[in-house]
């Protein structure tokens, strides 16, 4: 699985070799990643410089070889010493200077995978193999983790860097990983979108410079998943090179392929580094977030199938990977923030009838919080419109037998709440500064300590109400105003880090200690739809565009690295609140059901005949949900006019596929069984 035989490090997985060696300089030439090979073809990429082309610089004159470190593929990078490429990390230190020359130490493999303190991990690693890396100018030591999930395919890497220097050092760039390719004739997918318009697969050649994708809204975000890759020109969904990356991070990314004109092409993604520096003290450290690789020499098909059941298998939480999720009604569509207990009682009876079995009372429950200007922070019961509190609703729901979940959005504060009157500066906002107002809510400022407290203890309230065996974990705003109150001047670059870290300490808190409840994360629907949130929950809220002729592209585009089990579809009224089509409630259910299933609809208010087509409709999905969630999905066809889903069983007996064409706004299924 992981080998180090004459200065060659080999690591394995079922079907790919990753390998570098260490080269005169004491630097980590990249040698190899691809289907499984051995130590002598891997050697073959071994170079063994010459001379330096016109003015490319030596990396130094006493190193006994014309290295050029600009010509020399690496796992890793920084400013001066020869390679003016991007870097892997950036700093600046005591003296001023930024020229950092990290050099091969020593190394270690050990079983499973290397914890990150403050950051998530996947579970049931292999192995780790840890390089570690020492500053000849600056004293500083680098950790490069390597640690292999080996039936699913996938490596993810990582690195620590420690301030073993003794003086503090300004670290302006974090990558996690840096990869040279000595090719061109790349081409990289990414998914980019917005507000309903999320995971939108474009392809882009690299031709020359850098194709940069990134994160500016404090989230994953629906501008640009985390997700993406780097590929063959013309590679297929059975053909060509596959490299698939995706940072396990919920804040701001970045990454970046880049080519020189000397054929060669290099890879980096990590935090974004726009408005971040850290200030590591002598003795700190900061962990960069994994980053999750595969590569296929089969196309796309099965690099995302190992995308698949490496989330399935080592980021979902374990309790849920393959624990069947409950079809449910949400209140949202239907009564917007116009809720009362009669009311939901009323749709919950409903869908009860016709074989619903969870009820999620969605926002308006809670403050006098009538509409989006008010009340985020102020988690207690709006006795008006329920006199009896939640557990009084949980109870009557009980008695109708369907289960009962919350909305919730903890990590906001709207100015016009009890919390805001008490506690003015645990807003993120600029003192003395008009803020940037985004529906009416500012962001709690995770950096302090206090606000995660806050967070824990009010949501522990609401979590523990008898009865709730669902919350939705909202999210709807972006960072702008980049402040924290609680740091002084000179931190204030590592506010949208410290939020992220400050988010995961209290997802952390809160899944432990109710560790039964299904949490469905949201943010404005796929605004943080990240590996990162998918450690503490399994399912999130993809897109608020219930449109289902929208969500084909949309749910395609999370197909790419994402199992059906961590996507939520619903089935909304037409004409659709988003876009105004209206299509059959066959095409709704055909494309919700490739996934965890949902209804947003008034059922008050559905003919007796739509009725008779949703009870079967659900009865359908609940026989065949466990191939539907934990089968393998792979994508037959998706081009911009036909989209084409299969869901197959392990010895493929047994396939129930859903062909959609967006022109003629229609999907339907299709069930194979084969004895
Ligand atoms: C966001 C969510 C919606 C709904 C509303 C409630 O927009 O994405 O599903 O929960 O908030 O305010």
């Amino acid at each position: 699985m992981m080998n180090f035989e004459n200065g060659f490090f080999t690591i394995n997985t079922k079907h790919t070799t990753y390998a570098f060696h260490v080269i005169e300089t004491g630097h980590l030439e990249h040698l190899y990643y691809g289907p499984t090979t051995d130590l002598e073809s891997i050697k073959a990429h071994v170079t063994v410089p010459q001379w330096e082309p016109g003015n490319t610089a030596l990396y130094s004159q006493n190193s006994g070889t014309h290295r050029s470190l600009e010509s020399t593929a690496l796992e890793a990078s920084f400013i001066g010493k020869s390679d003016i490429r991007e870097p892997l990390i950036e700093a600046i230190c005591a003296d001023g200077s930024t020229t950092l020359d990290f050099v091969y130490k020593d190394y270690e493999i050990t079983d499973g995978m290397k914890e990150l303190r403050a950051l998530p991990n996947a579970h049931d690693g292999s192995k780790t193999l840890t390089i570690t890396l020492e500053d000849k100018n600056h004293g500083l030591t680098l950790e490069l983790y390597y640690t292999v999930f080996y039936e699913t395919d996938c490596i993810a890497r990582s690195l620590k860097l420690i301030n073993t220097s003794s003086d503090t050092v300004r670290v302006e760039r974090l990558m996690s990983i840096l990869l040279d390719f000595d090719r061109v004739g790349f081409s990289t997918t990414n998914f980019v979108g917005g507000w309903a318009k999320e995971m939108n697969r474009t392809v882009t050649p690299v031709k020359s410079g850098a194709v940069v994708h990134s994160s500016f809204t404090g989230t994953s975000s629906s501008r640009c998943n985390p997700l993406f890759f780097v590929h063959d020109e013309n590679a297929s969904e059975e053909a060509g090179l596959v490299y698939g990356f995706n940072l396990m991070y919920s804040g701001n990314h970045y990454h970046s392929v880049s080519t020189t004109i000397y054929g060669q092409t290099r890879v980096v993604s990590g935090i974004n580094p726009t408005n971040f520096a850290w200030i590591l003290a002598a003795n700190d450290e900061i962990e960069a977030p994994w980053q999750i690789m595969t590569v296929s020499d089969v196309g796309f098909r099965n690099a995302s199938l190992n995308f698949h059941h490496f989330v399935r298998n080592h980021i979902s939480p374990k309790k849920w990977s393959y624990k069947k999720r409950p079809v449910l009604l949400n209140s949202w569509e239907a009564n917007y923030f116009d809720i009362n207990e009669e009311k939901l009682l009323e749709q919950a009876a409903i869908a009860k009838d016709l074989g619903i079995e969870l009820f999620v009372m969605d926002d308006g429950w809670f403050g006098h919080r009538n509409d989006d200007t008010s009340s985020l922070g102020d988690w207690f019961v709006n006795k008006e419109k329920l006199p009896n509190g939640l557990e009084g609703l949980s109870e009557k729901m009980a008695a109708l037998g369907i289960g009962f979940g919350v909305w919730v959005e903890p990590e906001m504060i709207c100015v016009d709440s009890e919390l805001y009157k008490a506690h003015p500066d645990w807003a993120i906002a600029i003192p003395g500064m008009e803020h940037s107002e985004a529906r009416n809510q500012r962001m709690l400022d995770l950096c302090n300590p206090a606000v995660r407290d806050y967070i824990v203890e009010a949501m522990t309230k609401v979590f523990s109400a008898k009865g709730v065996t669902y919350i939705k974990w909202d999210m709807n705003r972006i960072l702008t105003d980049y402040y924290s109150p609680y740091l002084d001047s000179a931190h204030q670059q590592e506010v949208s880090h410290r939020y992220v870290l400050g988010l995961y300490e209290v997802l952390d808190n809160l899944t432990k200690a109710f560790p039964e409840l299904l949490i469905e994360g949201c943010s404005a629907g796929g605004n943080r739809f990240d590996l990162g949130v998918l450690c503490y929950y399994p399912q999130i809220w993809g897109s608020d565009n219930t449109d289902a002729v929208c969500r084909m592209t949309i749910q395609d585009g999370y197909t790419y690295g994402y199992p059906q089990t961590t996507y939520t579809n619903h089935v909304s009224v037409c004409p659709n609140h988003q876009t105004g089509r209206t299509v059959s409630l066959e095409t709704r259910y055909a494309v919700a059901s490739m996934g965890n299933l949902g209804y947003e609809l008034n059922l008050t208010q559905a003919s007796d005949e739509e009725k008779t087509i949703i009870e079967r409709e659900i009865m359908e999905y609940k026989n065949q949900q466990e191939l539907l969630l934990f089968g393998d999905l792979t994508r037959s066809s998706s081009d911009s006019e036909n989209i084409s889903w299969s869901i197959s069983n392990s010895d493929k007996s047994k396939v129930i596929t859903m062909d959609a064409s967006i022109k003629d706004e229609k999907a339907s299924l299709t069930i194979k069984v084969t004895y």
